[in-house]
């Protein structure tokens, strides 16, 4: 099976959250299992400068407002995966973010920047832009890649089937209805059982309606998005896609995460030798500046700083969960006034509280190695990494019962044996009261140690995740499904 991923991030190269890790994981998982797996990606300057061996497969000229567009065909370094890049230097050629200025403002033209993607994605799968391989899945992933399964379903009969994944609905990708004429699309399209979305265009909406298969990154957040508390204004949609729309929880990339192999980690460790885990608690105590205590409850936040993650939360507890003798150690970027309250806390607080500011790959490993807890108290939450991060590495997650955190963390009276905290409503009473259970609970070292095992022990890879893919493959083309 010959299978097109198509995204705008990937780990390392380009990370603004999840999406980045999924992208550099899930491909290769598959490629493991037999799979013909390549990428496209726009090509941002990370990735130019990154893929080796780069060859030019398609010269297209002049296109979405670009002079000069070249369909690349390379390799990505370390897992080798063969990878297409759009180079159009007038679009992805800049510094900031992919979908950001440096001030945080969206790039004016993102409408090109990404019609151009899926435009290119569906000439792959068409056969035109590169006739020596011609995917049979064309896999898009967020509103980013969306468009390639409008572009397919306009210019039918393309052979391929498309898979949308969609990692985040609050992001859709909303730009002008006046723009529509630069998408280059029919005019059957614009409407709103196509992509017009309340008088705007909504690339995400190209996604939902068009993909031969939408499959969210949890099965809980498949069935939270078909209502209107979560559903950002596409509920109705979801649900007019009826069973097409599934749910398929991520996978940790076990090269990356594992506190056994972790590079960025003084002393490793694993179920079995736990003491590693015990220096990595001291070193990051001392590493952060909090006080050297063996007894506190450790609780770390790595998280973009926004509403969608629930921190104005974790801040309203911060005293009780102080008072309790527990400890915090916050990273992340985000919203300024939460990037503010903490910092307050760390100066309100020393020793015991800490804050960086700050995005930082190696950190993070080192605060969920040496953090006895990783609070996510998101209002709503796809699928969630870092919990399963914590997992990985005996770090138990304090969560709410949302999307993929409450399909992968079982707290007391769960579908199978505790192995971190979960509570229900998005308030200061209910994030509080979870949290000094794990306070109280902490006091008692073979119990704390028991939800320990049970995360550690959990089959959390890609292995599962990757042979659902297949399956779904098989399904939205017709071929025979695989035998899990
Ligand atoms: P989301 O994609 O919604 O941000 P996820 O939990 O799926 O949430 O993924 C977040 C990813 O970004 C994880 O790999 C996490 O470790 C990483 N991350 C978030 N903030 C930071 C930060 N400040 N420094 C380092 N890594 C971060
Ligand atoms: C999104 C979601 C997050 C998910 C990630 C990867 O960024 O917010 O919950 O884990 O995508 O799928």
């Amino acid at each position: 099976m010959k299978v097109l991923h198509v995204a705008a991030e990937i780990y390392p190269l380009v990370k603004t959250g999840g999406l980045a890790d999924v992208v550099a994981a899930l491909p290769v998982a598959q490629q493991r299992q037999g799979l013909d797996v390549r990428l496209l990606l726009p090509g941002l300057p990370q990735v130019l400068e990154a893929v080796q061996g780069a060859r030019t497969v398609a010269d297209i000229g002049a296109c979405f407002g670009a002079m000069r567009v070249r369909l690349l065909l390379g390799r990505l370094p370390g897992s080798l995966l063969p990878v297409y890049v759009v180079e159009a230097p007038y679009l992805y050629r800049r510094g900031g973010g992919p979908y950001h200025d440096d001030r945080g403002d969206e790039w004016p033209d993102n409408l090109q920047r990404f019609a151009l993607l899926g435009w290119v994605a569906a000439h792959l799968a068409g056969g035109d832009a590169d006739a020596q391989w011609v995917p049979e899945v064309m896999h898009a992933h967020d509103w980013h890649a969306a468009m390639g399964c409008a572009y397919m379903a306009d210019h039918a009969p393309t052979g391929a089937a498309s898979i949308f994944t969609v990692h985040n609905l609050a992001f859709q990708g909303l730009f002008p209805l006046h723009d529509w004429p630069l998408l280059g699309l029919g005019s059957r399209l614009m409407s709103p059982a196509g992509l017009e979305y309340h008088g705007q265009l909504s690339f995400m909406k190209a996604g939902l309606k068009f993909a031969d298969r939408v499959v969210t990154v949890s099965p809980r957040y498949a069935r939270e998005i078909a209502t209107p508390e979560f559903g950002c204004g596409l509920d109705g949609v979801i649900r007019g896609r009826g069973e097409h729309v599934t749910g398929i929880l991520n996978g940790i990339d076990d090269d990356v995460w594992d506190p056994a192999r972790d590079s960025a980690l003084v002393h490793r460790y694993d179920a079995a030798r736990l003491q590693g885990k015990q220096a990595c608690r001291r070193a990051l105590q001392a590493e952060l500046g909090l006080q050297p205590d063996d007894a506190a409850l450790l609780v770390t936040v790595i998280s973009r700083l926004t509403q969608q993650k629930g921190l104005d939360l974790m801040l309203a507890a911060l005293p009780a969960l102080l008072q309790s003798g527990a400890q915090l150690a916050v990273q992340g970027t985000g919203e300024p006034a939460l990037e503010a309250a903490f910092t307050e806390a760390q100066r309100a607080h020393p020793g015991r509280v800490h804050c960086f500011i700050g995005y930082d790959e190696a950190r993070a490993h080192r605060l969920i190695a040496g953090a006895d807890a990783i609070a996510v108290p998101s209002r709503f939450e796809p699928c969630g990494l870092t919990q399963l991060y914590g997992l990985r590495y005996g770090t138990l997650p304090i969560v709410r019962r949302v999307g993929g955190l409450a399909d992968t963390v079982i707290d007391d009276a769960g579908p199978g044996p505790a192995n971190g905290f979960v509570f229900d409503a998005a308030t200061p009473a209910a994030l509080t009261q979870c949290l000094l259970r794990a306070a109280a609970l902490r006091q008692f070292p073979e119990a704390w140690r028991a939800r320990m095992a049970a995360g550690m022990g959990q089959q959390l890879s890609w292995v599962g995740p990757a042979r659902q893919y297949a399956q779904l493959y098989a399904q939205a083309t017709g071929a025979p499904v695989a035998r899990a």
